[in-house]
């Protein structure tokens, strides 16, 4: 083989070596120690990460719509299960409590059935939405402060035999309007759209419903009929979370796009040559 012929065979190998090895998928989300909360809680561990920053335009969108309607409550729901409805419903209301207009929040596990808010916020459960809708306990029995300033969660409670029909009695409706006089915003994290009717019951009673859409998960038709439904419901969507969004930008790019002006970032590894982010687009 001549000394061309090698080197350009040796220059065709690397590349496709390049090609084949897959990129190390870098999370720019930092830790915070000694925390049960879970990583994905990036309100919490990372506020001022590109995600992080990605929730405070979520909430000035919402506070945006403050400025023109009373909306004061929100579901958060998707089309199937895993989308990051649960991590999402938690990033926002965290978000929304680290104001600085000490404005109180209120996140509603309204999963009756998986719901998980507990799990990911690292505090035990207990009893809930579905004691208050079965007349066991009222609601100030069910409200946990998870140490966080401006922020009350109220747990899914036990597995209920019917929850749709506890979700769509009047006391969810009465529940909801007494709420709504004693905090300043409540988010209600639901099961799925596709499976479920729950998310449909609810949206109708909330002012406005934001539908998280995952990243080269979510189907365009899936998108459609959810928004059918919803609008069925008398559900009125306000807006898009998607999740689980990968993007690759030339390292340069990334830290202009991030330290220009000042912007803080963590991500300052030389070698960091893609990114991931949980929440890129959305249009709350
Ligand atoms: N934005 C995101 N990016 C990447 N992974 C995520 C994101 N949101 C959630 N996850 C992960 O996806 C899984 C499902 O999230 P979860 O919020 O429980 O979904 P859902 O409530 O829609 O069923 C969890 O393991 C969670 O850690
Ligand atoms: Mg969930």
């Amino acid at each position: 083989m001549g000394r061309i012929t090698e080197a350009l065979k040796k220059v065709a190998d690397e590349r496709i070596s390049r090609i084949q090895k897959k990129p190390e998928v870098q999370y720019i989300v930092k830790k915070v120690e000694n925390t049960k909360i879970e990583p994905h809680i990036v309100a919490f561990h990372d506020p001022a990460s590109p995600v992080g920053e990605q929730y405070k335009i979520i909430r000035t969108n919402i506070q945006s719509l403050r400025l023109k309607e009373d909306y004061k409550t929100f579901l958060i729901t998707s089309s199937l299960n895993g989308e990051g409805k649960t991590v999402t419903s938690i990033n926002l209301a965290l978000t929304m409590a680290n104001d600085l207009n000490n404005k109180s929040i209120l996140l509603i596990d309204a999963d009756m059935r998986k719901g998980k808010i507990s799990k990911y916020m690292g505090i035990s459960s207990s009893p809930g939405l579905s004691e208050i809708l079965k007349g066991e306990v009222e609601a100030d029995a069910t409200f946990v402060s998870p140490n966080i300033a401006n922020l009350t969660i109220m747990h899914s409670g036990k597995v209920p035999r019917n929850p749709a029909e506890l979700l769509s009695s009047k006391k969810m409706l009465s529940l909801l309007s007494s709420l709504r006089t004693r905090f300043d915003y409540i988010f209600i994290d639901s099961p799925p759209v596709m499976p479920l009717t729950d998310p449909c019951i609810i949206g109708g009673m909330t002012d406005g419903v934001i539908l998280v859409v995952q990243a080269a998960r979510t189907q365009r038709d899936m998108v459609k009929t959810v928004e059918q439904r919803l609008y069925q419901a008398h559900a009125k969507l306000v807006g898009y979370i998607m999740t689980n969004v990968e993007y690759h930008l030339p390292h340069y790019l990334y830290r202009y796009v991030h330290e220009y002006d000042g912007y803080r970032a963590y991500y300052q590894t030389e070698n960091v040559k893609e990114q991931k982010e949980e929440v890129m687009a959305h249009e709350v």
